[in-house]
């Protein structure tokens, strides 16, 4: 098990690329599920998420490869054991998108139920009562869903996906991925609009999928027979490009992004701007800095998109904890998602939970301190605190972070970070 000697406080300075977004690459690759044979996906990120899911996907019975170039090969020729099973289920969440799909292609699928993880309970009831009003038929056994389609298949519907907390993004997926080859039209309405989710529709649009209204909470599928595989490049990862945002903002640096798209990122370069620091677009990317400025205070509240997204509430805490002021950051879509609040208190921030909302109150400086990552993105919002505590930082468990950032040691150190990685 890894873990990271984070020297602070240091000022960041140069160029990042960024990654294809590990969120868009999970549904897509389940996507290709869809249609018989080789489909070709760019920009897929090397983490570890992605290859336990090509794992689960070679379980099933299709080939992987990943070409010199980086490109991923996805043979979906057969598929003879459609089982998503509990040993990998349970690593990763995201093996639920395998449902739609499979139901779809294989009119049977048995996918481990998963379980609750360290940001909530994360129950599946929308994507269940949304493949169900296509027609299957679903029951749990053994602590596995077993989702039937009928004799004639799946038939489209007009289908209602919203939840307590509004839309799901991946319920949205597995539902449009079975309806694209349902019988006649399927509309999902209150469908999740996240970029990822777009990103999904424009690659299965690529394989002769008919779907309109992508982008919007409206999807209207007229179900096809079959779909061909396809070459596909995945989007830039936001929640990668919103991190190292924070790391220039936190540290009073400036950082060139390369490949990061603003467009998906509104509500986000929103806050920063409220907080006191440039966001420029420039050539396919941005430039984000603070210079000289104090960290101004903020309040955010975490919603689906186009709201501020969830999976940068942790870093945007760590970087509000050095505000001059009190905010207040609030959870919608998890409301548990606060594992971050005591490891930072560890390093002398002062934050209060309060329900499902925290109370941040400005400290002069952090301190560094030994802490403990408990998932992705709370371990990225330590990264970011060792950056500029004082002393060493040492980050436990970080194959949290090695889940959803490719090699983000090198990255940070590349622009004048001092992290070491050590096996112990
Ligand atoms: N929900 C239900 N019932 C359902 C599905 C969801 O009540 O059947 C609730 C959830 O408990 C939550 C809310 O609806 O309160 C939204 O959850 P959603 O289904 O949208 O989350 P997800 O699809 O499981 C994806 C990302 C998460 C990201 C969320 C929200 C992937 C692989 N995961 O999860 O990413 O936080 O959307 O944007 O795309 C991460 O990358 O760190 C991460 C956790």
């Amino acid at each position: 098990m890894d873990i990271f000697h984070i020297e602070g406080p240091v000022q960041l300075s140069g160029v990042v690329n960024i990654n294809g977004s590990k969120n868009a690459s999970l549904p897509i690759m389940a996507a290709a599920m869809l249609a018989a044979g080789k489909s070709v996906i760019k920009a897929v990120p090397y983490l570890s998420d992605i290859s336990i899911f090509g794992q689960l996907l070679g379980q099933l019975g299709c080939k992987i490869d990943r070409r010199p170039n980086g490109d991923l090969c996805i043979d979906s020729q057969v598929i003879d054991n459609p089982i998503g099973e509990y040993e990998v289920v349970r690593k990763m969440r995201a093996s639920v998108c395998i449902l739609g799909p499979l139901l779809a292609r294989c009119g049977r699928v048995e996918v481990s139920m998963p379980g609750g993880c360290a940001i909530g309970d994360r129950p599946i009831d929308i994507h269940l009562h949304g493949l169900s009003e296509l027609g299957a038929k679903i029951h749990l056994k053994n602590g596995y869903v077993v989702a039937e389609a009928p004799k004639n298949g799946l038939r489209g519907k007009d289908i209602f996906m919203g939840g307590p907390f509004g839309s799901t993004v991946l319920g949205t997926a597995n539902v449009l991925m079975a309806a694209t080859l349902a019988k006649g039209k399927t509309v999902i309405e209150s469908a999740a609009c996240e970029p990822e989710v777009v990103d999904l529709a424009n690659f299965i649009t690529k394989m002769g999928a008919k779907i309109d209204g992508i982008g919007s909470p409206r999807l209207i599928i007229e179900g096809v027979k079959q779909l061909a595989p396809a070459e596909y490049q995945v989007i830039p990862d936001r929640i990668e490009a919103g991190t190292f945002m924070v790391a220039a903002a936190i540290t009073a640096g400036q950082l060139q992004l390369v490949n990061c798209r603003l467009d998906d990122m509104m509500a986000v370069v929103d806050r920063l701007r409220n907080i006191g620091v440039t966001v420029e677009a420039a050539n396919g990317g941005c430039v984000v800095a603070r210079k000289g400025s104090a960290i101004k205070p903020a309040d955010i509240t975490t919603q689906p998109y186009p709201g501020f997204p969830t999976d940068l509430q942790a870093q945007f805490m760590a970087l509000l904890s050095l505000a001059k002021g009190n905010s207040v950051v609030i959870e919608k879509i998890f409301p548990d998602r606060f594992m971050h609040i005591a490891e930072l208190n560890r390093m002398a921030a002062n934050l209060r939970k309060e329900g499902p909302a925290c109370l941040v109150a400005g400290v002069k400086k952090l301190i560094a301190a030994p802490v403990m990552a408990s998932d992705l993105r709370a371990s990225a919002a330590l990264v970011l605190a060792g950056l500029v505590a004082e002393g060493t930082t040492i980050v436990n468990r970080v194959y949290h972070i090695d889940r959803g950032y490719e090699k983000i040691e090198e990255k940070l150190n590349r622009v004048g970070a001092k992290i070491l990685r050590q096996a112990v």
